[in-house]
């Protein structure tokens, strides 16, 4: 695949660093070894090594959805690669669906839904604050290249927004998911998975409580995701010194039939 301008291109050093950049005409993309010009990138394939005006050798890549997640401005904490593959996977997210996700936050779960649910699915992204909105929207575009159709971005409660859509999924990542439990209750379709994120012991407490009360959830399963990288250099193979800690704690739940 070649560059084309408005992509994102992820430019490598030597020494494995990485940066995000968006590829405009007459652009440029300066740091500590000179800069180079985007018109350089434009036009070569995803692949191509390029040099900076310092002699820098740098490989230019089109982001995968995980480069661009954790490398992308943020603005609300993200929800990192590790956990999106858990909650695609077990919050059985596919083309077609309906998806209701909230919040928005800073746009990278719903980048990741978006992606899934494809052009013959609808996902639904509530937000409540004006702020998070629109810096996710920005990020939503960057990534597509435009608001796909398919992606509505409304700014609101989310509990106001799932009796409306009758979804097949919904998505929590927000502090209190418990409080939307009831409307999920409501507006989930039957055998719709519901999926919550939560960073802290009590939350997820909290988020079973609101499903027992409910009485109409079935299959529950709270899991964290542990991922360690490893290091295979030569004979040095080991795990890598550094990983993400704790980010979360999610929770699976299905909705059975004969609710409201
Ligand atoms: C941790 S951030 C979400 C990050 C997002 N999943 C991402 O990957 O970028 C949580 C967001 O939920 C929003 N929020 C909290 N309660 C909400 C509610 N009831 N309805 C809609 N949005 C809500 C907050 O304003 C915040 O932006």
């Amino acid at each position: 695949m070649k560059f084309s301008e408005g992509d994102q291109c992820m430019l490598i050093d030597q020494k494995d660093r990485k940066y995000l950049v968006s590829l405009q005409s007459g652009g440029q993309f300066h740091f500590h070894r000179g800069f180079l010009a985007h018109d350089t990138i434009i036009g070569l394939d995803s692949g191509s090594i390029v040099e900076s005006s310092g002699g820098a050798k740098l490989t230019a890549l089109h982001p995968r959805l995980a480069d661009f997640i954790l490398r992308m401005k943020r603005g609300a904490q993200v929800v990192y690669p590790k956990d999106i593959g858990h909650i695609i996977v077990w919050g059985d997210i596919a083309p077609g669906q309906t998806v209701v996700e909230a919040g928005t936050g800073s746009g990278a779960l719903t980048c990741a839904l978006g992606r899934i649910v494809g052009s013959t699915g609808r996902l639904v992204s509530v937000e409540r604050r004006d702020d998070h909105a629109a810096h996710a929207a920005k990020t939503i575009e960057r990534f597509f290249g435009g608001i796909p159709s398919w992606i509505e971005l409304t700014i609101g409660d989310v509990a106001d927004h799932i009796e409306e859509t009758r979804p097949d999924r919904v998505v929590l990542d927000l502090p209190e998911p418990f409080e939307v439990v009831p409307a999920v209750a409501t507006g989930l379709q039957p055998g719709g998975v519901l999926t919550t994120y939560v960073p802290t012991v009590p939350q997820l407490q909290q988020t079973q409580d609101a499903l027992d009360q409910a009485g109409c959830f079935a299959d529950v399963m709270h899991l964290e995701v542990m991922q360690r990288t490893w290091n295979v250099t030569g004979r040095s193979v080991r795990p890598d010194h550094r990983m993400v800690g704790h980010t979360g704690f999610l929770t699976f739940a299905r909705k059975l039939a004969g609710a409201p």
